[in-house]
């Protein structure tokens, strides 16, 4: 499967009162398109750190992060369209917007790149209930809702543009154990029939198992995790 994402050398340092941390630390991996990648490591070692700076939400003070060979961090390429429509993110805490109900959260980010008022509420009843959202949830406002299907709404919102990559902070992290495992089935299945390039970072090595790549974070650095067991 062709490379969708390459990261060279990337670091990243966060100056503070009490000594600067070195949160990513020269890290190098490559991801594939249909393929899951799982980071594990434990509380602090980079791992938010580095799928913000895949996705753009920091800037790296080194490295290289090519999509499909093209360098996001030096080429000047459109920060704001690559954040719309190249990556969608899933969050620990769900991120959605509370107040709106789920058709309005998945609706969202295709409102902000002005597509057709119908065509935008198609896709998200498609991807809604491709997660198992049915309609009458789909109607109910996020803060209604229990954290699995909150977690499904937000694996919908961030496929709503569809994205090339999608990263996963943590998805599972406020889950009970079955939930979590629904949830990484789906996004299992987001790499496997739709091809996207899958990267979860989370301290849970239970994930492992659905890894097509695996590797360990600590201290910034990313090791094989086959090379360190
Ligand atoms: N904006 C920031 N300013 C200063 N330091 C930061 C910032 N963000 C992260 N750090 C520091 O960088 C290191 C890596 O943090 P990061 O959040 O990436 O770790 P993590 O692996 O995601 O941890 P967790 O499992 O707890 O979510 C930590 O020491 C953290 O305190
Ligand atoms: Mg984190």
């Amino acid at each position: 499967m062709e490379n969708a994402l390459q990261v060279k050398n990337l670091s990243k340092t966060f100056k503070a009162k009490a000594g600067d941390v070195v949160a990513v630390d020269g890290v190098s991996f490559e991801a594939r398109k249909g393929e899951v990648t799982v980071i594990v490591g434990p509380s602090g070692s980079g791992k938010t750190t580095l799928l913000y700076l895949i996705g753009s939400l920091e800037s790296p003070d080194r490295g290289e992060i090519r999509v499909f060979g093209e360098d996001i961090a030096t080429s000047g390429a459109d920060l704001i369209q690559y954040r719309r429509v190249r990556v969608g993110f899933v969050f620990q805490f769900f991120n959605l917007i509370s107040a709106l109900t789920a058709l309005e959260n998945v609706t969202l980010p295709m409102d902000l790149r002005a597509v057709p008022a119908g065509e935008q509420r198609a896709r998200a009843v498609e991807l809604l209930e491709r997660m198992g959202i049915d309609a009458r949830l789909q109607r109910t406002k996020a803060n209604r809702m229990s954290g699995g299907e909150k977690q499904r709404v937000a694996i919908a919102r961030a496929m709503a543009n569809d994205p090339d990559i999608i990263l996963a902070d943590e998805p599972t992290g406020n889950l009970d154990s079955a939930t979590g495992r629904v949830v990484v089935d789906i996004l299992v299945k987001l790499a496997r029939e739709d091809g996207k390039c899958v990267i979860i970072v989370t301290h849970d090595e239970s994930i492992l198992e659905v890894a097509d790549r695996a590797f360990h974070m600590m201290d910034g650095k990313l090791t094989d995790h086959n090379r360190d067991g």
